[in-house]
């Protein structure tokens, strides 16, 4: 169970510790923040509310910690992310546990997470080992009017203190992908985890705590974004910033310092079906790309765009599995769960209801009851509705009827966001000439959208982000290049 056993000293009464300089410490600001369940829309547990104070306290301690760590050698850092990827898998069940009462995720899901984030870990380590002990030696002569006079040396240096923010639908697996990148390069962490998602977040801390990672390197601060969010985007003490959530990455990457920013912001990945589509394994991934954890995935498809001809025989098919999904309690492993919070289902029923007075067919009845809504699919669906353009984050997925590619292409080119489309067709060179097109920063070809595996590099453009993830492009990300040039007194040409 949470906060029992090896996770005992992370709680404190009811409730949760902040971690920092490598303890389990209550906030001195004495107040806390609640964390609700969204299935009960009950207090599930409690976190620190941490001051600005505890802030600056952290960040000096990360500062510290990341002078020692960086002359760690590589391979008893790997050594340690190894160990920690391990811990990890083995408390499994009690981090999926937080998982699913704090963010609702379905059971099974939940220690796929889990699993999964260890497995991240550990490719880290291997990769972190592999391109962090290269570095490059260029020699002078090849820019005109040079001699062989200077050899520079290139190596991949550390940022200093990363300050982390993963979202709430990936608490543990967006926060070991910002976490584990940055350790194996020589940083130190400060990670503020979303409210809800706190608590598996912090057991997964407690799990690089038990790995023996040294004080101050890994620090986790929880509490109200209203009192502490701008303080620690804005914190001088901040060298890169690693944030996966909604638009409130805009506001962030425009307050930031001169600091490297990765950010990952959303998306309405559209999902662009051709005539020749082989119409099952469209209406296979449609469900499982657009209903998943409910549709709370950036990478959800999040609208469907099929030429006027197969359209009919899709929506049958769609509507087939759809009436197939379970709806209820994250605990039953149901296919549809509650939604995060009542503000987010109000603002999905707020995208219902504008569809529907705009004249869009309801596959199925709207049904919800309290954070929990039944899976939706909505057809002829049109450009001045809301639907058609934002993110509902949840189980509602509009679907456009296209006359051309061109239509398509034009309507997913249209969007603020740009993080992943697909395309289904039997054609490679349509795929690639739509592939080309498509102004994302993944299409996938007969397969619905998804970050994974998570080697794989992972970008949005436009309002979709800033810079690009996944295992390799995260640690290059998290480091700076730093030369030595040796300077010859004179030429020196090597013989073979
Ligand atoms: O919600 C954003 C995540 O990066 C999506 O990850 O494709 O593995 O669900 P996923």
């Amino acid at each position: 169970m949470a906060g029992n056993g090896v996770f005992a000293e992370i709680l404190d009464g009811e409730v949760f510790k902040y971690y920092a300089d490598g303890e389990w410490k209550k906030s001195s600001s004495g107040k806390s923040v609640a964390i609700i369940n969204p299935t009960t829309r009950k207090t599930q547990y409690k976190v620190q509310a941490c001051s600005q104070e505890e802030v600056n306290k952290v960040m000096d301690s990360a500062k510290s910690a990341q002078k020692l760590w960086a002359k760690t050698p590589l391979w008893k850092r790997a050594e340690l992310l190894h160990k920690a990827a391990a811990i990890l898998k083995e408390h499994k069940a009690p981090i999926a546990e937080s998982l699913v009462k704090e963010i609702a995720k379905p059971a099974k899901d939940a220690v796929t997470e889990v699993v999964r984030s260890g497995d991240l870990v550990s490719y880290c380590a291997e990769e972190g080992v592999r391109i962090l002990g290269e570095g490059k030696f260029l020699v002078s002569d090849s820019f005109p009017g040079n001699e062989r006079t200077k050899y520079c040396l290139t190596s991949k240096i550390p940022l200093g203190v990363i300050l982390a923010i993963p979202p709430f639908n990936y608490p543990v697996n967006l926060a070991v992908s910002k976490i584990a990148p940055a350790l194996i390069a020589g940083n130190s962490i400060v990670l503020k985890p979303p409210t809800q998602g706190a608590v598996s977040a912090l057991h997964m801390v407690h799990c690089f705590h038990l790995a023996g990672f040294p004080k101050g390197l890994i620090n986790c601060v929880t509490g109200k974004g209203s009192e502490i969010g701008d303080f620690l985007t804005m914190h001088p003490g901040v060298n890169c910033i690693s944030f996966t959530g909604g638009d409130t990455g805009i506001a962030i990457s425009k307050k930031a310092g001169m600091i490297p920013l990765q950010m990952e912001l959303g998306g309405k990945d559209a999902c662009i079906v051709l005539e020749d589509a082989d119409l099952d394994l469209v209406a296979g991934n449609i469900i499982k790309g657009g209903f998943s954890y409910s549709g709370q995935r950036c990478t959800a498809v999040k609208v469907v765009l099929v030429m006027e001809s197969v359209a009919d025989a899709l929506v049958e098919k769609v509507k087939a599995k759809v009436a197939k999904l379970s709806v209820g309690a994250p605990e039953n492993d149901c296919d549809i769960t509650p939604v995060v919070s009542e503000s987010s289902a109000n603002f999905i029923e707020g995208l219902v209801k504008d569809a529907k007075e705009k004249g869009a067919t309801f596959c199925q009845e709207y049904k919800r009851e309290g954070n929990l809504i039944w899976p939706l699919l909505l057809d002829n669906v049109k450009p001045d509705m809301r639907i058609a353009w934002e993110e509902p984050f949840g189980p509602v997925l509009p679907l456009i009827r296209i006359n051309s590619i061109e239509e398509g292409i034009h309507h997913c080119n249209a969007s603020n966001f740009g993080l992943q489309g697909c395309v289904f067709t039997k054609d490679v060179n349509k795929a690639i000439m739509i592939s080309d097109a498509m102004e994302t920063g993944t299409v996938q070809i007969n397969s619905a959208p998804a970050r994974g595996p998570d080697h794989f590099p992972f970008q949005g453009i436009k309002d979709s982000g800033i810079g690009s993830q996944g295992i390799t492009n995260s640690i290059n990300m998290m480091t700076k290049v730093k030369t030595t040039v040796i300077n010859l007194p004179s030429p020196s040409y090597t013989m073979g």
